[in-house]
């Protein structure tokens, strides 16, 4: 019998000390300095080997020390690139860790020990993370360093895909000295850059205007981007990309770096005087202080990074693979999502069970597959200001109780799907009368309302447990196939009530650990449920909660020109699958602009398909362009959420818009325009498409025309028809000529 062994992805140099993560696509070079110091050496496009100097450019700089142990002035910590620096030793960047010792020393200064080889990848126990499927598609490289003045060990963990442009890293503490010292700073990796111009993108916002694009140069001193909000925020998305000023969206080189956590985070980039840049990516040391008590040891989230050499497009579609295929778990990972319509625009609060069924009555017939119950169904809730914390049916509105509506849905052959909100309770609520010590505060100070809401201290294991009972309790009588798991408001008075009190910089990371483990329970014990994760819009849309919601609400905000830029930044990252898009009214419950139904509905077909409105105020004439509507989509949903996707043109540069969708084997295609504003001159528009084959001829389904793949990428079409008003919007789709 012959075995074919798959090439080796790691090689390791034990004479030099040089560590090659390699596949067909990238590499990444680390390597021993002088007095153990780890360094880092390349990232970036395959190389076959390294053959380098691995001596970095030594000069005595002035004003930068040396290594206590040599005697070398031209060796300096302050300049050389490395891996994960210590604090307070001669490296005045921004440090990776900070650990106060007993003595109350902040002195770090971690020096190479040895390394491991891993087949596949470890897990991370209780942090969300990637994975393998097969020991074979990826190799981890473990790299343990030392301080051996505090005696704390550090595990830095590599792993690289086979398959893809893809290096993920994480770092795990553990203190094998006898007394505990205080981790003040943790982050999961540290990546030093050699002199070059570059770009920081990142993908900041606020509520109803999530990840909105931005690019800018970096200068000298720090640039940060963080959240301190307890959660990963609508203000700032926990993942950052480094590009080459000359980068587009086409081609130039571009690394991301996407944090797959939901707490605070921290992105630091730091210049150096002479033009290095240090990135250092983890959890944010904002009231971050974890106890490491003897024996114990600390692992960090994870960061998956990405290298592309084709541009943005290019990074974009291996986080898409890399999260739908990787990141998500559970049966709905691959499967088509269905076509929900959601109760809240179109009621509120204010809704019976007759109401319920005339939305039923009207949608069902529209093709539309599932109804999602939103807030409002339980406790005494009739307004934002009552009952979160008591997760039993409202009998004053659902006399029949949920059971009924759950059948009055399934009924009509649709999905019944149901919102809750965990993590939050109401001070008028039983709950909260009856476990005033289960919320987040600190003693004798008053707590911080948003939305007239608490926050649960999740980092009680009784917190947790308690909503799981209320949940399953519901889960486990009624039938329900979707999930909206809310979460409305940042956290405020970070100090949990049963914690110790010099534990407070505990808190934030153990609330996340313990939102983590109700979500492993729940997405466990319920396979066969849909979850979709939802932070008053879009502020918890990352890739932590990817790994237990396969897809997330993105934005309140249904405004189609609004959303075209909050898709648009979003896509950056997080792959169409998961971006759940919902057609709305016009005009905007939000907003009040009033858009046409073309818009609206083809830049909710750029997502997961919902709708946000009241399916019986229909018109006549919207309720055969909504049936038409989810008629196509159902038709080609497989492409629009399992597709390559490529933007074109941007929401954030021009008054045209577009993107599409390709199918993996280039058969199909599916291209988008939006005209945002009309004029009386309009001036003509190409849009180049992407991403063919160039040697096949593609028909355009509505009028039959054939056109080479690569003239469509080459020529371009004209946006047509030409039109002078607002808000337009067309859908073209292309097929390989047979
Ligand atoms: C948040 C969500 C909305 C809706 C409301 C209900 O704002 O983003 O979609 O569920 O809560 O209170």
């Amino acid at each position: 019998m012959s075995v074919t062994l798959k090439p080796n992805l790691i090689d390791v140099d034990e004479q030099q000390l040089i560590f090659h993560l390699h596949n067909e696509q990238i590499s990444y070079i680390l390597g021993v300095e002088t007095g153990n110091v780890l360094a880092h050496l390349y990232f970036g496009p395959r190389v076959r080997g390294y053959h380098g100097e691995r001596r970095y450019p030594r000069i005595d700089r002035g004003f930068s020390g040396n290594l206590p142990d040599t005697l070398d002035r031209t060796y300096s910590k302050d300049d050389l690139p490395q891996e994960y620096g210590g604090n307070n030793t001669g490296d005045y960047r921004q440090p990776a860790a900070i650990i106060k010792a007993a003595n109350g020393a902040r002195t770090v200064d971690f020096r190479y020990q040895d390394c491991r080889l891993e087949a596949g990848k470890p897990n991370l126990t209780g942090l969300p993370q990637t994975y393998v499927e097969d020991e074979d598609e990826a190799q981890t490289l473990i790299v343990t360093l030392v301080d051996d003045v505090i005696d704390i060990t550090l595990e830095l963990a590599y792993t690289i895909y086979r398959d893809r442009p893809v290096i993920t890293r994480s770092a795990r503490f553990i203190n094998q000295s006898e007394e505990m010292v205080d981790l003040e700073k943790a982050a999961s990796m540290q990546l030093d850059l050699p002199t070059q111009p570059l770009d920081a993108i990142s993908l900041p916002g606020s509520y109803a205007r999530e990840r909105q694009l931005t690019r800018q140069r970096l200068h000298r001193g720090v640039t940060q981007f963080e959240s301190r909000r307890g959660g990963s925020s609508h203000h700032m998305n926990p993942f950052v990309a480094l590009a080459e000023p000359q980068t587009t969206e086409f081609s130039g080189n571009v690394m991301g770096a996407l944090l797959i956590y939901s707490g605070n985070h921290q992105f630091s980039l730091e210049r150096d005087p002479i033009g290095q840049t240090r990135l250092t990516v983890g959890i944010n040391e904002y009231n971050f202080d974890w106890q490491l008590t003897a024996g114990q040891s600390f692992q960090t989230p994870e960061v998956a990074l990405v290298y592309s050499t084709d541009g943005l497009n290019g990074m974009s579609q291996a986080y898409h693979q890399l999260l739908r295929e990787r990141v998500a778990r559970g049966q709905y990972k691959n499967e088509l999502r269905p076509v929900l319509i959601n109760n809240w625009e179109a009621t509120y609060f204010d809704f019976d069970a007759d109401k319920i069924q005339s939305i039923l009555d009207a949608a069902s017939p529209l093709g539309i597959e599932m109804f999602v119950l939103d807030d409002g169904w339980f406790g005494h809730r009739n307004d934002d200001n009552s009952s979160l914390g008591d997760w039993s049916v409202n009998r004053k509105k659902l006399p029949a109780g949920l059971a009924d509506i759950s059948k009055r849905t399934h009924d009509k052959g649709m999905r019944f799907g149901l919102w809750f909100e965990p993590e939050n309770v109401s001070a008028d609520s039983t709950m909260f009368k009856e476990h005033p010590d289960w919320v987040l505060g600190v003693p004798n100070r008053g707590r911080t309302l948003s939305r007239n809401e608490y926050v649960l201290d999740f980092s009680q294991p009784a917190v947790v447990d308690n909503l799981f009972e209320q949940m399953t309790a519901v889960l486990d009588e009624v039938p329900i196939d979707y999930i909206k798991w809310d979460m409305n408001r940042n956290l405020t008075e970070v100090y949990s009530p049963h914690s110790v009190s010099d534990q407070e910089g505990e808190t934030s990371h153990r609330f996340i650990l313990g939102v983590y483990d109700l979500m492993e329970r729940l997405t466990k014990r319920y396979p066969q449920i849909l979850f979709e994760g939802c932070s008053g819009g879009g502020g918890r849309f990352d890739a932590g909660l990817m790994y237990y919601m396969p897809q997330s609400w993105p934005s309140d905000n249904n405004d189609p020109v609004e959303r075209l830029r909050i898709q648009y930044g979003t896509s950056l990252v997080y792959p169409i699958s998961a971006i759940t898009a919902h057609v709305g009214t016009s005009p905007d419950e939000l907003l009040g602009r009033s858009t046409t139904m073309a818009m609206r509905s083809a830049v909710a077909m750029s997502g997961t398909l919902g709708y946000e409105l009241d399916a019986a105020k229909l018109s006549a004439a919207d309720r055969e362009a909504v049936q038409q509507q989810v008629a196509f989509y159902k038709q080609h949903r497989r492409l629009i959420q399992y597709g390559t996707f490529y933007r074109l043109e941007s929401p954030f540069e021009s008054n045209t818009v577009a993107w599409m969708f390709v199918s993996p084997d280039q058969k199909e295609a599916l291209l988008y325009t939006f005209v945002i504003l009309g004029a009386v001159q309009p001036e003509p528009h190409i849009t180049k498409l992407a991403g063919l084959n160039p040697d096949q001829n593609y028909v355009e389904e509505a009028t039959t025309e054939v056109y080479g793949g690569d003239e469509l990428m080459q020529l371009g079409l004209y946006t047509t028809p030409v039109q002078t008003s607002d808000f337009m919007a067309q859908i073209r789709y292309f097929k390989v000529q047979d």
